[in-house]
């Protein structure tokens, strides 16, 4: 048996926005790739583009967190912590955390945010999980809010047909039913950080011309490389959330991988011997948005009816860093 479950998912939601993208539109904006190519690839069909009046990162954040809120039955009030998990802050002081917070009205909550990368929503769910356990919080609002489209070069094809912008949250509270996180596992790897970067802009090397010149400031990404990592450490990280949980494929209702791209997703649900009418995917719609894609996909999956309350999940993500994550959760 796993131990009884701390905190729970009472609430989630999300906040996409409205500009669709599809691979025909590349054409447009000059990046010689084909519909055939991305789809065949990645199974990325379109993406939405953050440009609207309020799709910022926090913006976008907001707007999924006041859903989950109201979901959960939470008001910004009762809200002890948020940690917000994004590789595209609106500014790299203060945290994209604190706007929210203050959006929110969250007056008494703590915010930070977090870096690690596509599998930094699960990192937070494990944070604030903690937060809840030590008693230093009883609410948690957890939220992976991405707009990578203002991180990516746009005159580099293998990486700009990638990626979209989205966010998802989760209202967590104190488990009191049997309800809530059964395992989690993370792990990193930043001996291959240079697989998947943005090389400059930080502390170590600030912007200036020549950055701008080089394009240092963008995703840079070896991507056969990132495929097979991704690959091996999504089936290590499955493994062990299962074993954490001390359940078997079979008693999972739904798998929720990170959405990055739908060969990565088969290889994950066929390691795990799960068929995919069991599979959560919406890559084709959303392209990869980092640390939104699994509360995306979460949402989505209940709103569609595949989950519900006792439902159990398998979520499992990989990314920059390297960073990986897994978790079995009862809904
Ligand atoms: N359109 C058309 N042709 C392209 C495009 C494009 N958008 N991008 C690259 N190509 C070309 C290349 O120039 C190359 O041409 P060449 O053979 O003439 O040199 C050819 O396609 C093959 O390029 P590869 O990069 O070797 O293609 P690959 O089969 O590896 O597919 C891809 C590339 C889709 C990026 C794949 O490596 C991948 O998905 N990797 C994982 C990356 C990922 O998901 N990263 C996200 C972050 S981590 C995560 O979230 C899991």
């Amino acid at each position: 048996m796993s131990a009884r479950p701390i905190a729970y998912l009472a609430g989630i939601g999300s906040g996409i926005p409205a500009e669709v993208m599809t691979n025909h539109d590349f054409a447009a904006v000059g990046i010689e790739t084909s519909h055939e190519w991305i789809v065949e690839r990645t199974g990325i069909v379109e993406r939405r583009i953050a440009r609207g009046a309020g799709e910022s990162t926090a913006g976008m954040a907001a707007t999924a967190s006041r859903i989950a809120m109201e979901r959960a039955g939470v008001h910004a009030g009762e809200i002890d912590i948020i940690v917000l998990s994004t590789a595209s802050p609106d500014r790299l002081l203060p945290s994209t955390a604190v706007d929210l917070q203050a959006e929110l009205g969250a007056s008494r909550a703590a915010a930070f945010d977090l870096s690690a990368a596509c599998s930094g929503w699960l990192y937070g769910l494990t944070v604030a999980e903690g937060m809840i356990m030590s008693g230093v919080a009883e609410t948690a609002l957890v939220v992976g809010s991405e707009k990578m489209s203002s991180i990516i070069d746009w005159s580099d094809r293998a990486t700009c047909v990638l990626f979209g912008d989205g966010a998802g949250a989760a209202i967590l509270k104190r488990s009191t039913d049997g309800r809530g996180i059964l395992s989690t596992y993370l792990r990193s790897d930043g001996t291959l950080a240079d697989l998947l970067y943005r090389p400059d802009g930080g502390a170590r090397r600030p912007f200036d011309a020549d950055v701008l010149a080089e394009r240092g400031q963008y995703v840079h990404m070896a991507g056969r490389e990132v495929f097979k990592h991704a690959v091996r450490s999504m089936a290590d990280a499955v493994d062990r959330a299962l074993d954490g949980a001390q359940l078997a494929a079979s008693d999972i209702d739904l798998l929720i991988p990170h959405q990055a791209n739908l060969r990565i997703i088969d290889a994950t649900a066929k390691h795990a011997r799960m068929p995919m009418d069991r599979v959560y995917v919406n890559v084709d719609r959303y392209g990869n948005t980092s640390s939104a894609s699994i509360p995306i996909a979460l949402d989505e999956a209940i709103a569609a009816g595949r989950v519900g309350k006792d439902s159990t999940v398998l979520m499992v993500a990989f990314g920059a860093g390297f960073t990986w994550a897994s978790m079995v959760a009862r809904l």
